[in-house]
């Protein structure tokens, strides 16, 4: 069994430990914006490619004490860098966390991949390439106190860069926060599904992946693993054809998204073709104000501006009324989410919540209300 920690956006903790059990992960304990969990090597390449909430997985290699600089370098000379990297690899580290000696992340991580590079020119009289972009190997250093826990990234880039979403409206939705709402929401695919303010389409496409049990990383190009001495090929081959064989054909209830941009929508279309899910979801300009119902019930979930990036506040306060009255007049029988960082436009919704439930949008505190509409 190896240890592994999953990153997680702040307040999704709890969410992501659920994921990670689902996909068969053992001594799962949330922390503080990450899951420290347990398995094999395949459960690794298995989070990296179902994982629907969770940024990355990081493989702690070791902790080394790091009480200043001249101690980190030390430490980290003392690993034996050949079991991970070979010179004709390249190699890039990032850092997060600082002590009072250790209080700037890009000289830690410069002074870590000094380390190494000087350990590899002292072993085979040549060193790893560095690589920012692209990486065969990226370092993750984490400073904690006095110490320093180094781990390898599996996932390379950030699990919410999906692949299939280039083509982005204003301030879309992070592809993890979207499903992370969906997987809080009372929506099940037997459910229709509505996003009447989809911009590119975030919500409306997460949701359409996991109702067609779509592995979302299987849109993306390159996993951090790929490149590392221990791939496993042929593990990885044959968790991806599981992953394609279970797919789903075809929804079991509409998923919908409208918007009155058309030049958004136009984009939205672009990201489902990607998914090839074209044929299965709808994408359409609307008026929230022309909005009708599709059906008798089903799962609104939507993301209006908040008027920190977007909008002014008073335009905004009655798009939040509006949005309370289509809701009360238009959808009896329907259950509907909100996500908002702005508490005084959520009062202009004039409804009763049922649940208040608190995410971060990036660093933004925010709150996902429930409306359950009789
Ligand atoms: C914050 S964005 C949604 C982003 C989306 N969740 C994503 O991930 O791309 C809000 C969207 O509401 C749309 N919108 C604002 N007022 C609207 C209205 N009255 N009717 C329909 N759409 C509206 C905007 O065009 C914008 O695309």
């Amino acid at each position: 069994m190896n240890n592994y920690f999953a990153t997680v956006a702040r307040g999704l903790e709890e969410t992501a430990a659920v994921e990670l059990a689902e996909l068969g992960a053992t001594n799962i304990r949330p922390d503080f914006a990450g899951v420290h969990f347990q398995g094999d090597k395949a459960l690794l390449y298995r989070v990296n490619l179902w994982a629907r909430i969770i940024f990355r997985v990081l493989v702690p290699i070791a902790e080394v004490k790091s009480y200043n600089s001249q101690q980190l370098y030390r430490s980290v000379q003392k690993l034996n860098w050949s079991a991970y990297l070979q010179p004709d690899m390249s190699i890039a580290v990032n850092c997060t966390g600082k002590n009072n000696n250790l209080n700037h992340t890009h000289f830690t991580a410069l002074q870590i991949k000094n380390a190494i590079v000087d350990w590899q020119k002292d072993k085979y009289g040549e060193r790893s390439n560095i690589d920012v972009e692209k990486p065969d190997l990226l370092i993750n250093a984490h400073i904690h106190k006095n110490q320093c826990i180094l781990s390898l990234d599996s996932s390379g880039s950030s699990l919410h860069r999906r692949g299939y979403r280039p083509a982005m409206g204003i301030a879309p939705l992070k592809e993890t926060l979207a499903a992370a709402l969906i997987t809080m929401s009372d929506w099940t695919p037997d459910l229709p599904f509505l996003d009447p303010l989809c911009g590119s389409g975030t919500l409306a496409i997460e949701a359409a992946l996991k109702a067609l049990n779509i592995a979302p990383g299987l849109y993306r190009q390159q996993f951090g693993f790929q490149t590392w001495l221990d791939f496993d090929r042929s593990l990885w081959q044959q968790i991806r054809q599981e992953a394609e064989a279970n797919k789903l054909p075809e929804l079991s209830a509409p998923i919908i998204g409208s918007d009155r941009d058309l030049d958004i929508i136009e984009q939205a279309r672009v990201n489902v073709q990607n998914c090839g899910l074209d044929t299965q979801v709808r994408f359409y300009q609307q008026e929230l104000s022309e909005i009708e119902a599709p059906a008798d019930q089903g799962i609104i979930i939507c993301n209006p501006p908040y008027g920190q990036r977007i909008g002014n506040t008073e335009e905004l306060g009655a798009l939040y009324k509006l949005l309370g009255d289509i809701f009360k007049q238009r959808f009896t029988g329907w259950t509907a989410y909100i996500i908002t960082g702005n508490k005084e436009l959520a009062k202009k919704i004039g409804l009763r919540t049922s649940r208040r439930l608190p995410v971060y949008n990036g660093s933004l505190p925010c709150t996902l209300l429930k409306y359950e509409l009789y």
